[in-house]
């Protein structure tokens, strides 16, 4: 939106021109979301998983996304990653109204998710997992056929681990034998690789220890300190309070309650949670 400020008024022939002073442009509510979903509904049969969800997150947040088990924190995410079709309701992208009918056409409007399993390659080592559908190829010597730059990725893959404060000794082995903060890390990576705008992480420390938890953690915060928007959703409200700026809470399938967590104390927000209201 731009604003432009008047200065003051000039009378000729009986009328007031307006003398213009300096314009600036100011974020709008909505021009500050880069995303907005309104009225979601899902069903898996006559089961109702979202009725009428909503969520906005705003330009370079970490917005908590809590509830309760089966409260359809998962659906609303995969919606957006494209996983699930929504029965109804309306998705917006920056203000732009879109479609998103496959994970690809979410990829394209610069989303990524990171899911509650991870969805790793167990057999896989973490830069065939980071890279994977997206390898890097060059062609063979005098001739155009393209083969894989393995040396490349994992150059490339090692480093990101490193940037997100991961240093494996083995980046060849399999990411099964890697423990559960190192899979996340490699997880993470596998999203962060492109650069998205928005990042959606389903329970990024579930199942995991003290020390690995507060690097994922700091991994998040660093992801929102290069420019990305995130959406996560956890069940540890001490970690919510830790990383987030504001929390939305959804139960039965509906949002309850959005609000910054400054100011706030774990326990109403809990008790949003458990009894739908503070
Ligand atoms: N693929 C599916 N098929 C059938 N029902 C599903 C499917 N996915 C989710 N549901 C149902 O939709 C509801 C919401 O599930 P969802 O996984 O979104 O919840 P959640 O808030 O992520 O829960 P949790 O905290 O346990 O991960 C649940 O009742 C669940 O059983
Ligand atoms: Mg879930």
């Amino acid at each position: 939106m731009i604003v432009i400020t008047v200065k003051g008024y000039l009378r000729s022939s009986g009328m007031f021109i307006p003398l213009l002073g300096k314009w600036e442009q100011r974020k709008s509510g909505m021009e500050d979301c880069v995303v907005r979903m309104e009225g979601i509904c899902k069903y898996f049969g006559e089961k109702v998983a979202l009725e009428h969800a909503s969520i906005e997150l705003h330009e370079g947040e970490v917005l908590g996304l809590v509830g309760d088990n089966g409260a359809g924190k998962s659906t609303l995410l995969k919606i957006l990653a494209g996983v699930f079709p929504k029965d109804s309701g309306d998705i917006f992208i920056k203000g732009r109204k879109v479609r998103i009918n496959s994970p690809r056409q979410s990829r394209s409007l610069g989303i990524e998710m990171v899911y509650q399993d991870m969805s790793l390659c167990g057999s896989l080592n973490a830069w065939e997992n980071i890279y994977l559908g997206r390898y890097h190829t060059h062609p063979l010597r005098r001739s155009l056929l393209p083969i894989l730059d393995k040396r490349s990725m994992a150059r490339k893959a090692l480093q990101s681990l490193r940037n997100l404060g991961i240093d494996l000794t083995d980046i060849n082995g399999p990411v099964r034998n890697l423990s559960g903060g190192q899979q996340q890390a490699v997880a993470i990576c596998r999203c962060q690789l492109f650069r998205p705008g928005v990042i959606l992480l389903d329970e990024p420390t579930a199942s995991m220890g003290m020390a690995e938890r507060e690097k994922v953690l700091d991994m998040i915060l660093d992801l929102k300190d290069q420019g990305s928007s995130i959406i996560m959703v956890t069940h540890n409200l001490q970690e919510l309070f830790q990383v987030a700026d504001r929390a939305l809470v959804v139960k039965e399938g509906r949002s309850i309650w959005c609000g910054p967590l400054e100011g706030m104390e774990p326990e109403n927000l809990a008790q949003m949670m458990f009894v739908g209201r503070a």
